[in-house]
């Protein structure tokens, strides 16, 4: 299997950043930058002598368009814009996006100092979309105060969520991005009882323990994006974190999938499509503000994609 850019079997540092980028330009300038971004791994390398104990690495994922551009005739096979969804107030926005950074290491300092020479390495080809930094919340919270992560894939499961296998031979040990980032109505959900969060939840506030079937309304966040097919629970891995400011605070939600279908399929599950879905009780309280997929090639790929 080639080269997967991530150690995905490894569990994430404590601090990320993302940055996503579209290039101007893209059909001038798209094979410069392509080029560009040869030296990343180099840079990494470079930012990682300053702490080999922080674990630095910085996954290059381009988006369906920018593909298209600099290498039209060989295409990850699943690999297509986000599509945007509505359903009554719930919204998922596609917000487009050639180029995606995540970058993850114990030093939220290694973290910008790499974010800032990817930048620099682009100078004008690239402009920013999109850059979040992780906030540390409590015990690995997120900001409505729920323990995020509990049932993420662990171990071998993993790479058999994440990475492109023999169904796409020429693009195994790549991965589909799925982005979005949310920002949540504090105010509101603060002033639900602990009862009621925990039933939109699907889970304890305390210890993340599941509530109990009869407890747990269809629905609840887990509720939607628990789905069995073939007797088997379609899985992703998630690496998402809290994330802006005391104005606009949320979750950035990022996952790695195998195949992108399976975190679309969650997300129409939580907005609840048709008459009588049953939507997610979460997203009353959280708005999504931008959405994106992409696809982070093997180191391989990577390396033919920009020489
Ligand atoms: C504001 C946005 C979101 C928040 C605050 C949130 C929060 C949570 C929390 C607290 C849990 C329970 C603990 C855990 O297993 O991690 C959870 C589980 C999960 N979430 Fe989300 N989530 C959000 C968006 C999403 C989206 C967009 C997806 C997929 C597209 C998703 C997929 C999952 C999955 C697969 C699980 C595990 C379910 C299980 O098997 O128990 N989440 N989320």
């Amino acid at each position: 299997m080639p080269t997967p850019q991530l150690k995905i079997e490894a569990q994430p540092r404590a601090h990320a950043i993302v940055l996503i980028l579209r290039v101007v330009d893209p059909a001038k300038n798209g094979a410069q930058a392509a080029r560009a971004l040869a030296r990343i791994p180099s840079l990494a390398e470079q930012v990682a002598a300053v702490d080999t104990s922080s674990g630095l690495v910085c996954v290059v994922g381009f988006g369906a368009d920018f593909w298209k551009i600099i290498s039209p005739a060989k295409r990850p096979a699943a690999l297509t814009p986000f599509k945007p969804r509505r359903a009554g107030e719930r919204v998922a926005p596609a917000s487009g996006g050639d180029l995606m950074f995540h970058i993850n290491s114990d030093r939220a300092d290694l973290n910008f100092e790499l974010a800032l020479r990817v930048r620099d390495l682009l100078g004008p080809l690239a402009e920013v979309m999109e850059e979040a930094r992780s906030l540390n919340y409590l015990d690995g919270r997120d900001l409505t105060g729920f323990i995020d992560g509990t049932e993420n894939p662990q171990g071998a499961e993993r790479a058999a969520a994440a990475l492109v296998g023999d169904e796409d031979p020429d693009f195994a040990g790549g991965a589909y991005v799925f982005i979005q980032r949310y920002i949540h109505d504090l105010a509101r959900w603060r002033s639900l009882p602990i009862g009621e969060q925990e039933k939109i939840i699907g889970r304890r506030k305390s210890d993340s323990a599941e509530l109990a079937g009869g407890e747990q309304p269809p629905t609840a966040h887990i509720s939607r994006v628990s789905i069995e097919e073939d007797g088997r629970e379609l899985q992703i891995v998630r690496y998402g974190f809290p994330c802006g400011t005391t104005s606009d605070a949320g979750l950035f939600f990022i996952a790695y999938a195998r195949n992108p279908g399976i975190p679309e399929k969650m997300l129409d599950r939580m907005i609840g499509q048709g008459a009588d879905a049953p939507h997610d009780r979460l997203l009353e309280f959280t708005r999504a503000v931008f959405g994106a997929t992409f696809f982070a090639p093997s180191i391989e790929t990577l390396r033919a994609l920009t020489s």
